[in-house]
């Protein structure tokens, strides 16, 4: 059967499908193809790989309900109206897990930026204003025993919150739409209401699906309920932070720093006012950027493939609801 796939992925994907006796044709356009586009192409194709956030929505999918799998090339499947797939019966699957420690690593990576000052000391330094030893100038802050607040402490939280009692002892508090047993029996972990997350944590990391219920939650009045000391780290979706209340509280000393991975639109205009703050990271979503997750991702989204196209259930999938 034929496989269409967005945009180039590692070749242990494709080779994985083709192994299994498919066709598969990658895009190389320098421009990400139009939904119209899409559409049109998937009209000869059985099974889609989407590896670049395509917005597969209730149009989309109506126009290609002949597609025996959406595959996603990432963990969060905002991308998708799974209502709509559920009720066209096309199965849509993701790849979580593989990429959980390298995500992490990025929220780690931002947090400790962010609190050593470091994108800006570095920046300080090919700006040609680096005058020497200066016992008073842009310090940071210490980590240590302080607290972690995960919002959405699932599989990508959990390795952020592993690291940080690891690395910094830090106590590790957070909100979930469900308790977390596993964090809380191995890294004592504690359930808190979204106020309390925002009161206690001197550092918030964002780790939840974004949804209608996470749109924009961290606007003007989330923020102020945040500690003055606190840092703001988001690897998750950019939708999750309203960007203009973010830089008002940054500005206006409400919270102490940010460090986001996740922009909103991404990517994220170069002359953003963001971008030169000495309290914040901005990274271009590079969270699961590494060969090992990003190998692994191919893998899974390939099993996906070979699994719909057998007529089989989905190893990972979204929308469990439609063997039901
Ligand atoms: C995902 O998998 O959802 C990430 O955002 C892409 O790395």
């Amino acid at each position: 059967m034929k496989v269409f796939i967005t945009k180039q992925i590692p070749e242990v994907g494709v080779q994985r499908m083709e192994a299994a006796g498919h066709e598969v044709v990658v895009y190389d356009g320098e421009q990400p193809l139009s939904q119209e586009a899409l559409i049109e192409t998937c009209q000869r194709f059985d099974a889609l790989v989407s590896a670049g956030f395509n917005k597969i929505d209730r149009h989309f999918l109506n126009a290609c309900k002949h597609l025996k799998v959406v595959s996603l090339f990432s963990v969060g499947y905002d991308s998708v109206d799974l209502n709509a797939a559920t009720q066209l019966k096309i199965p849509v699957g993701n790849t979580p897990h593989v990429l959980s420690k390298a995500t992490a690593d990025i929220a780690f990576l931002l947090m400790l930026n962010v609190s050593r000052k470091a994108f800006f000391n570095y920046k300080k330094i090919l700006d040609g204003k680096w005058k020497g030893f200066e016992p008073v100038a842009d310090l940071g802050q210490e980590l240590y025993g302080k607290t972690l607040g995960v919002f959405g402490l699932g599989d990508i939280g959990f390795e952020m919150a592993k690291k940080c009692r690891a690395a910094f002892d830090m106590d590790i508090i957070y909100h979930n739409r469900k308790p977390n047993a596993r964090a809380e029996a191995q890294l004592g972990a504690r359930y808190v209401s979204f106020d309390a997350l925002l009161a206690q944590s001197d550092v918030l990391s964002v780790h939840a699906n974004f949804s209608d219920q996470t749109k924009g939650i961290f606007d003007k009045a989330a923020f102020a309920k945040m500690k003055p000391s606190s840092i703001f780290i988001n690897t998750a979706r950019g939708g999750m932070h309203d960007e203009a209340d973010l830089k008002d509280a940054l500005d206006a000393g409400t919270i102490w720093g940010a460090g986001l991975d996740v922009t909103n639109p991404e990517p994220m205009d170069k002359e953003n006012p963001l971008m030169l703050m000495p309290n914040v990271c901005v990274l271009p979503h590079i969270g699961s950027a590494t060969k090992e997750a990003r190998e692994g991702m191919a893998m899974m989204a390939a099993d996906n493939v070979i699994a719909a196209l057998k007529g089989d259930r989905l190893p990972t999938i979204v929308n469990a609801d439609i063997y039901l």
